[in-house]
């Protein structure tokens, strides 16, 4: 899958020698990559406040902050990493030494807690601040970079690798390329062609591990080149009971829709309950708990026969929305 990293103009939108639209840049600030911006005199006076609007990391931090609830040292840490290569942006138009930091990654966390919306966020943001050309994501795992048989495993990941260039490679559930039952996987064979790469091109790529950390864990002792290659290690803790609520208006918010007054009570019902049961995936599992809702709703609205419906009607999410869901039928069936 390729995803692009967002619709919005001016986010991510902007190709090689071709400013973005928006904010023209201060004199001197140069568009992604750095590459074309002219030097500056060993005296000169840098205004990074305006760097930092030219390069648009300050729309990126703050859509993360706005469009992502929680999360708080994730956020944290992107900031650092933006400030880093802005400083070395600059230091390199000054014509300081840069050696371009390594900026491969491992997102460890349970399912839903936003590894992979951040990591469309983290592309973005790479090629803001120039580090990535392209600052797309493509997102694979194991079964798109290992093959069946014999042969088929490097033209796979290359071709991969290939599509990547320029962007992040997110590969998820990362330990499933390394079998320490079979030593002849054709895994092993991915691995060091991602090795490799990850060293002689990390100008050009940035890979993103992700998955569970216990078991990303036991991937790191088994294949300590990649953990030497992973210099972010950053962990997506579960979200509380509040921050999957605030998640859900968030997304009820987007798609012009509310919970009214007993509704908000019967979901955070719904929510304490969905929590303690199997396969709960933290801010996916609200998703698919709205997207149920907004099925029995549209249907509640139909079934009332000859009723008019209001523009507030077509919003408004109520308990009986919520309530004919098996979680609370008591079943430890544990679906939305
Ligand atoms: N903090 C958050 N605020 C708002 N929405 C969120 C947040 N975290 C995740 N989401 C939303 O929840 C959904 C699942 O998130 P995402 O796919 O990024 O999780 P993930 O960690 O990659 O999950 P998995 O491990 O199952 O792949 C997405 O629709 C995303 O937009
Ligand atoms: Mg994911």
């Amino acid at each position: 899958m390729t995803a692009p990293t967002t619709g919005r103009p001016g986010f991510g939108m902007a190709r090689p020698g071709q400013p973005d639209p928006g904010d023209g840049p201060p004199a001197g600030a140069g568009e992604p990559g750095g590459r074309f911006t002219p030097g500056l005199a060993p005296d000169a006076l840098v205004d990074l406040a305006a760097e930092r609007r030219a390069a648009g990391i300050d729309d990126v931090l703050a859509a993360l902050d706005r469009e992502l609830v929680g999360l708080a040292p994730v956020k944290r840490r992107i900031a650092e990493i933006a400030a880093l290569l802005l400083i070395d942006r600059v230091r390199e138009r000054f014509g300081m030494a840069t050696t371009r930091p390594s900026l491969h990654m491992c997102f460890t966390g349970d399912p839903g807690t936003g590894k992979t919306t951040v990591a469309m966020r983290m592309a973005e943001l790479l090629h803001r601040t120039g580090y990535l050309e392209r600052g797309h994501l493509v997102a694979v795992t194991r079964d798109d970079l290992v093959g069946q048989y014999v042969g088929h495993t490097a033209p796979k990941t290359r071709e991969v690798l290939k599509r990547a260039m320029g962007g992040v490679l997110f590969i998820d559930e990362a330990y499933y390329l390394y079998r320490a039952e079979n030593e002849r996987d054709y895994g092993q064979e991915a691995i060091e062609i991602l090795l490799q790469v990850m060293e002689n091109q990390r100008d050009k790529l940035v890979v993103i591990l992700a998955g569970y950390a216990s078991r990303m864990e036991a991937f790191f002792s088994s294949n300590p080149g990649m953990s030497s290659r992973i210099a972010h290690h950053i962990d997506f803790p579960g979200y509380s009971l509040d921050e999957l609520a605030a998640i859900a208006d968030l997304m009820l918010g987007q798609a012009g829709y509310r919970l009214s007054e007993q509704a908000r009570q019967t979901f955070r019902e719904y929510l304490r309950r969905r929590m303690e049961q199997p396969r709960f995936a933290n801010a996916r599992s609200v998703r698919n708990a709205l997207e149920r809702a907004r099925l029995r709703h549209a249907s509640r609205l139909l079934a009332q026969d000859g009723q008019p419906a209001s523009r507030d009607d077509l919003m408004r999410l109520e308990p009986a929305d919520f309530l004919a869901s098996r979680v609370f039928a008591g079943g430890a069936q544990g679906r939305a």
